[in-house]
């Protein structure tokens, strides 16, 4: 059944002297703005579930080539395989012509747009196009993060899975199953998380009949904004600063006090622990090369979570995915900035997915907006 509420207190009253008296909702919080089957988000229970699977289940038994095909046939097969796909020639040649000074999220989105150039995207989209965009994009990244520290970009290597050969051709050499595998796993947990505002924004362009290298290229400029795409780097700072556990009480007091956030903390969806960092916190502890701070965050999370539940009884500020992100990403050897690129490598088989969802029910998504400026009236005498 369709869900027609909206969330109290979210709706506001429409202004004086405006006739449109339908309901508003800022940043459209609380509206059901569309109907999909790939991901269910349970903010109260701290739920994600892909096509009906616990997200803690897929991290365990799944790879991330599965879990894109999971979403984008809804058949779950654990030997689905992967690879990542050489660059067109028009594409390298562009990401050879970028300032030296680009930001990696926007040479991946300038990458995409490239490819878009290069390929036959048919509408409607298919599964084949989701594949072919989502084999592509870590090549196109890591020839990126080669170029622009003077080093040749490498050749994907298709033996390999595609997380495994974007740690390949990013650093030359094949990484060790575990660094590959801990990395599998955050493809696993960023693959996929509703209507958050770069898949609405794939969805958007897709229900033109656009075609997907325009719709992944728009998410990715939206998930560049720093709402969004977040960066777990942020988390490693706080803890540097706090030094140890000893410290850790009164540097967070002295934050709180002076009204800052903790990084990795609370989520407009989650009320509870998020499922995602519990899943990563696993990964973080078994990893092979574990960031030296990896214990110390550990033991300030017991203590931020006392302080926060102290400062906020009104309102649950649990551990979200950002923190244990972190370490995860730092213990696989990735530099900071390639971290939010790295989070959009992931999320293409969300994207994607909901590209085809979209396509297979599409509907133009063209809301109202309500009119607040001045009645009609006639121009000033000339
Ligand atoms: N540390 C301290 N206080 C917090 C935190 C936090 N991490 N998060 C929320 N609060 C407080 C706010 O100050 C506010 O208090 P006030 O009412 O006294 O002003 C109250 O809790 C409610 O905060 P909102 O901003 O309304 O909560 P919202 O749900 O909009 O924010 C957000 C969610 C942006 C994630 C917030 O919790 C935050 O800034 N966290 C830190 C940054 C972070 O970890 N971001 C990654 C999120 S996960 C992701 O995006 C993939």
């Amino acid at each position: 059944m369709t869900e027609t509420r909206i969330a109290p207190g979210s709706v506001t009253a429409p202004l004086a002297g405006t006739s449109d008296l339908r309901p508003y909702s800022p940043g459209l919080e609380g509206v059901i703005a569309g109907e999909t089957s790939l991901s269910r988000v349970d903010g109260e229970q701290g739920k994600l579930l892909y096509r009906g699977y616990r997200i803690g289940d897929l991290v365990e038994h799944g790879t991330y080539s599965a879990i894109a095909h999971l979403l984008w046939t809804g058949e779950w097969d654990p030997r689905h395989a992967l690879a990542t796909a050489p660059l067109p020639d028009p594409v390298l040649a562009t990401l050879r012509a970028l300032p030296a000074s680009t930001k990696p999220m926007d040479a991946l989105r300038t990458a995409v747009s490239a490819w878009g150039t290069t390929q036959t995207l048919d509408w409607p989209p298919t599964v084949e196009q989701a594949r072919a965009l989502t084999s592509f994009s870590p090549s196109a990244l890591a020839a990126f993060a080669r170029l622009r520290a003077g080093d040749l970009p490498i050749d994907p290597d298709p033996s390999l899975g595609l997380v495994e050969g974007y740690l390949y051709q990013l650093n030359g050499k094949r990484p060790n199953p575990g660094t590959a595998r801990a990395l599998d796993a955050y493809f696993i947990v960023g693959a996929e998380h509703g209507f958050n505002a770069s898949t609405f924004t794939a969805r958007v362009i897709t229900s033109t009949r656009s075609d997907i290298a325009s719709a992944v290229a728009g998410a990715i400029g939206t998930m560049k904004g720093p709402l969004h795409g977040g960066a777990p780097s942020e988390v490693v700072d706080q803890l540097a600063k706090m030094g140890s556990v000893e410290h850790a009480e009164e540097w967070i007091r002295d934050a709180l006090d002076r009204g800052e956030r903790l990084m990795g903390f609370g989520h407009r969806v989650y009320r509870a622990y998020d499922p995602r960092a519990a899943a990563l916190r696993k990964v973080a502890e078994s990893m092979d090369r574990k960031p030296e701070w990896l214990e110390l965050a550990i033991q300030v999370e017991d203590v931020a979570l006392r302080l926060l539940a102290e400062r906020h009884p009104e309102r649950p500020l649990k551990t979200n995915v950002e923190y244990y992100a972190a370490p995860v990403l730092q213990g696989v050897g990735l530099t900071p900035d390639l971290f939010p690129a790295t989070f959009s490598l992931a999320r293409h088989a969300g994207w994607t997915a909901h590209v085809l969802e979209q396509a297979g029910a599409n509907r133009l998504i063209r809301p109202d907006v309500r009119y607040v400026g001045p009645a009609e009236r006639d121009l000033p005498a000339a």
